[in-house]
């Protein structure tokens, strides 16, 4: 099969190959995925470049997400999952068969079942962004009308953590850096888009809710006067990013705030949460409460300029097609 890989880190044009190696076989508990579209994640190129590193088995094939239909099954899967639609989440992190190639292996919990009615986009653009963003929500209890604030809204976990707000009954606040990311929160649904750019950022967001929730932050050195500033007892900062630099915690705001600070990382979530999250956004999918963001696609021959395009912040998703 056809296969993007790289076998040490480095920058993506020196790196990462396309090459032809043997279609994998799935193991026991595992599926088989032939791949139709894979969704890059900004994980994916800093796995690969080693600012983030994790470990090579011999070669990486990389990417976690993906759409494409079960075509083998492993000792111990269901064989009536052949010929199942679904959408990859987590596929590159427990061995070397991630979604930039024809075909994929994963365990069978991490190929999910796509409903009737969701695109292949959709389908590849779920994995990381819209399990990050459910843990980030519902770590710690449900949302149900809560006020939340999403940083970064027009991201592709801000984007997800709009839409799976709203769905369970959310007051959704979102910040944006200019007019085209406002446009896409809003299309998500966001009650509220914000400039967090403006001066009067943290004025116009307390009118919307005096005290926040949830805020789920992915720069959390940016952005914690501002949202020390919405936070009361009930708060909960959320960050699932350290993005661009680490924050000098001001330990008495955050005391008289009686805020509480969480962090995620979704390679280490706790598998009964990784599952409910799976179940959750498999609801809203269903309801059709999720949608993609705009799509930038890439031949799988190009996937050195799909990682670049990430790399360089490119707004939406981008896909590569094997
Ligand atoms: N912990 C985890 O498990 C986990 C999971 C998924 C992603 N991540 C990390 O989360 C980050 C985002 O991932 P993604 O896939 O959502 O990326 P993305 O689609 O590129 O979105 C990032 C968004 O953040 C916005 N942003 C940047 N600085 C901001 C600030 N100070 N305030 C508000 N928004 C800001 C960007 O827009 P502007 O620059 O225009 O504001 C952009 O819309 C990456 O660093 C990724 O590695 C971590």
């Amino acid at each position: 099969m056809r296969a993007a890989v790289y076998d040490s880190y480095g920058a993506a044009a020196e790196v990462l190959r396309i090459v032809d190696i043997d279609r994998p076989e799935p193991g026991p508990g595992e599926v088989r995925v032939r791949i139709e579209v894979s969704g890059v994640n900004p994980t994916d190129w800093k796995s690969r470049s080693g600012a983030t590193p994790r470990p090579i088995k011999d070669f990486q094939v990389p990417h976690h997400d993906g759409t494409g239909v079960i075509d083998a099954v492993g000792e111990g899967v269901d064989q009536n999952r052949v010929g199942q639609r679904v959408w990859t989440w987590m596929a590159a992190a427990s061995g070397r068969w991630g979604t930039a190639a024809e075909w994929s292996v994963m365990p069978s919990r991490q190929a999910v079942a796509l409903p009737d009615g969701a695109s292949a986009e959709l389908g590849a653009s779920l994995g990381v962004p819209a399990m990050t963003a459910h843990r980030c929500l519902f770590a710690d209890g449900p949302v149900d009308g809560k006020n939340v604030l999403v940083a970064g809204g027009a991201g592709a976990v801000g984007h997800f953590a709009i839409e799976l707000a709203k769905f369970a009954g959310a007051r959704v606040a979102a910040t944006v850096s200019g007019p085209e990311k406002a446009e896409l929160a809003r299309r998500a649904g966001a009650d509220l888009v914000v400039n967090y750019r403006d001066a009067s950022a943290a004025d116009q967001l307390r009118e919307f809710a005096p005290q926040l929730h949830r805020i789920v932050e992915l720069a959390l050195g940016a952005n914690l006067e501002l949202d020390l500033a919405l936070s009361g007892p009930q708060t909960y900062i959320v960050d699932y990013a350290a993005e661009p630099a680490d924050p000098v915690l001001p330990v008495r705001k955050c005391m008289n705030a009686n805020v509480v600070l969480r962090f995620i990382l979704l390679y280490l979530v706790p598998a009964p949460a990784q599952d409910q999250a799976v179940a959750d956004i498999t609801r809203a999918l269903a309801a059709g409460a999720l949608s993609a963001l705009p799509v930038t696609r890439f031949p799988l021959d190009q996937c050195v300029r799909a990682q670049q395009a990430v790399e360089a912040g490119a707004v939406g998703k981008v896909l590569v097609e094997p």
